[in-house]
């Protein structure tokens, strides 16, 4: 080794020790006839001291000294005079006997400090810079020690570890699919996983019983925070198990992480409808830690001649709770926030709750005071509140009041990073209505069971199947789900039906899964979780970029190592690829 110590250990119990250590020059100043120089590794800081008056040589080597060059010192550790009692390695310093220069380098793009001044663009174009920032590897670590607590736990419960192919053949998740061409298969291409969900099934049939991978899938979808092109799950199946088997065994891997990685004893985690999930917080993956519930008004606003309500499906609202002050402006602003083109609602109604009892509305026009009693009643508002009332399709207006619901925890504050409300959605719809391909697609993916009870539906009334599938919301993000699976050929190929597959087509695309079924195919089912999500949430983070040692952009691309991009002509040629140019 180049060095006897890391520049975290050293201690006040090290004194008068002759050591030697290797790192990258943080900063050094200049102090009279001394240079200080703190030198960094993984592990922490140290700081080294040069003096004119022992060794005027070694201490204008020293003065000669950037940031980020690589060295290394031999010396003796002494107490220093000027304690930082913060750090570690606070109370000592190297007095160098001997400083060797291992590589210079060149002024970093941006600074290499927990507060850097690189933008996000030149952070991605220099990662490795990035990593050596202390927030940026304090991620990656956590996500090491994630992913360690998560194999303990499922080793300690039996479940193997299996790695599944890379280069397949299209997993319909929902999204599109990254192909690879085969050279040698001239035409034809290889898809990367958007989940390794046929391979867990089929080695259900295969009978191992309890599988795990911490894996990584591959979808082609619209960017956001927290989503990236590759990312990685940990994708679990289990055989002769119920949907009740599954929550409880992955309940228990969350706790453990809260736990051990987070020092946070969860409590049950609670569990919750899909139907009332959108009925009470209009999204699937309601944010749990605060209320601020959905009241529907149609009963009580509809019918005295105010058209915006009585044209609305849906008539519905929240209670701001202590906003009754708001201002003109800040009402504006909300309204401005709605009508934003993502969420895209039309307008915003309110009641204020004033503090002397009064109740004044933006639509005092339509509706008496007794008719306000009925609204202020329905929300059970104390003086003081602000009701925020919208209208529409119901749907549609669902999904913007949840924006709005979520816009007010911000402001309210309800939204800390340090509470975490873990919440399990059930019973999710079979099946979605696709407007843009006019036909149902399978919510989850093709291979969930419907309810059995609600299985005769499929034909009268497809959109009110439920599936025995589940998601896990921890904060408002969806950071699993999973569901129960058809083990049954004749299920399997009814599904395909009514998703709008041939007979033919199904053979072709999932033959081999349809096949593996008629071989004793055990009840199984299973869950995967967004481990990059996950990680974010621990660490505290709005985007799991930083997650992520080497993530792609807002377009999907590696700034650093320049991806994608064109390939020679040659290869293309190899591949029996036509170019259009
Ligand atoms: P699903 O599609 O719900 O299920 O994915 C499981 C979890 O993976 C995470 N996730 C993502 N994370 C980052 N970037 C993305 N682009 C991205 N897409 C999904 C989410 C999600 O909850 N095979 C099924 C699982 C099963 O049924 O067992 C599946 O992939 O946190």
């Amino acid at each position: 080794m180049l060095r006897t110590h890391t520049c975290g250990e050293l201690t006040i119990n090290d004194l008068n020790k002759d050591v030697t250590l290797t790192g990258w020059v943080q900063k050094s100043r200049d102090l009279g006839g001394m240079t200080f120089v703190d030198m960094r590794d993984r592990y922490g800081i140290t700081q080294l001291t040069f003096n004119s008056d022992d060794n005027a040589e070694l201490r204008a080597q020293a003065r000669e000294l950037g940031r980020e060059f690589v060295i290394r010192v031999a010396g003796k550790v002494i107490e220093r005079s000027n304690k930082n009692l913060k750090m570690n390695t606070g109370e000592i310093e190297i007095k160098v006997a001997k400083l060797e220069l291992l590589n210079a380098a060149k002024l970093p793009p941006f600074l290499i400090e927990d507060e850097t001044d690189g933008g996000d663009d030149l952070r991605l174009k220099y990662r490795y810079l990035d990593l050596r920032r202390n927030p940026v590897r304090n991620n990656l670590v956590l996500r090491h020690k994630m992913a360690q607590e998560v194999r303990k736990y499922l080793d300690g419960l039996d479940f193997i570890e299996v790695e599944t192919p890379v280069l397949i053949k299209s997993t319909p998740e929902g999204a599109r699919d990254f192909v690879v061409p085969s050279r040698m298969n001239p035409g034809e291409f290889y898809a990367l996983p958007q989940s390794p969900q046929t391979f867990k099934q089929l080695l259900m049939v295969s009978g191992f019983d309890r599988y795990f991978q911490i894996v990584k899938c591959f979808r082609d979808e619209d960017l956001r925070a927290d989503r990236q092109p590759e990312f990685t799950q940990i994708d679990c199946e289990m055989a002769f198990i119920e949907q009740e088997d599954i929550l409880n065994v992955f309940e228990g891997l969350i706790r453990q992480l809260f736990k051990n990685v987070k020092g946070v004893e969860l409590a049950e985690v609670p569990r919750m409808q899909y139907a009332d999930a959108m009925r009470l917080y209009g999204s699937d993956k309601p944010d749990t830690r605060f209320d601020m519930q959905f009241v529907e008004l149609n009963d009580i606003v509809k019918g005295v001649g105010f058209p915006v309500f009585d044209s609305a499906e849906l008539v519905i609202g929240i209670n701001a709770k202590g906003c009754a002050e708001y201002t003109r402006k800040q009402i504006d602003e909300l309204t401005d926030f709605i009508k934003r083109p993502q969420i895209g609602a039309t307008g915003l109604i309110y009641l204020r709750h004033g503090a002397d009892g009064s109740l004044k509305s933006s639509v005092d026009k339509f509706y008496n005071e007794d008719e306000l009693k009925k609204w202020s009643a329905a929300f059970n508002t104390e003086p003081g509140d602000l009701i925020l009332i919208m209208a529409g399709q119901t749907d549609k207006v669902r999904k913007q009041l949840s924006e709005l619901r979520l816009e007010m925890g911000n402001r309210l504050g309800l939204r800390d990073k340090n509470v975490y409300a873990p919440l399990w959605v059930l019973d999710f719809p079979l099946l979605e209505w696709d407007e843009e391909s006019q036909r149902y697609h399978a919510m989850h993916h093709p291979f969930t069971s419907p309810k059995p009870e609600d299985i005769a539906m499929l034909d009268t009334n497809p959109g009110q199947v439920r599936a025995n599938a589940y998601d896990m919301v921890v904060n408002g993000t969806e950071v699993g789900g999973g569901s129960i699976r058809i083990h049954d050929r004749d299920l399997q190929s009814l599904m395909f039906k009514h998703l709008g597959f041939t007979v033919e087509e199904a053979q072709k695309q999932f033959g081999f899964l349809l096949d593996a079924f008629e071989y004793g195919a055990p009840p199984h089912g299973g869950i995967a979780f967004g481990f990059d999500r996950l990680v974010s949430i621990f660490a505290g983070l709005d985007s799991i970029r930083d997650v992520i040692a080497f993530p792609k952009n807002n377009s999907g691309r590696d700034v650093m190592i320049d991806s994608p991009s064109t390939i020679a002509d040659e290869q293309l040629k190899e591949l029996k690829i036509k170019t259009t140019v």
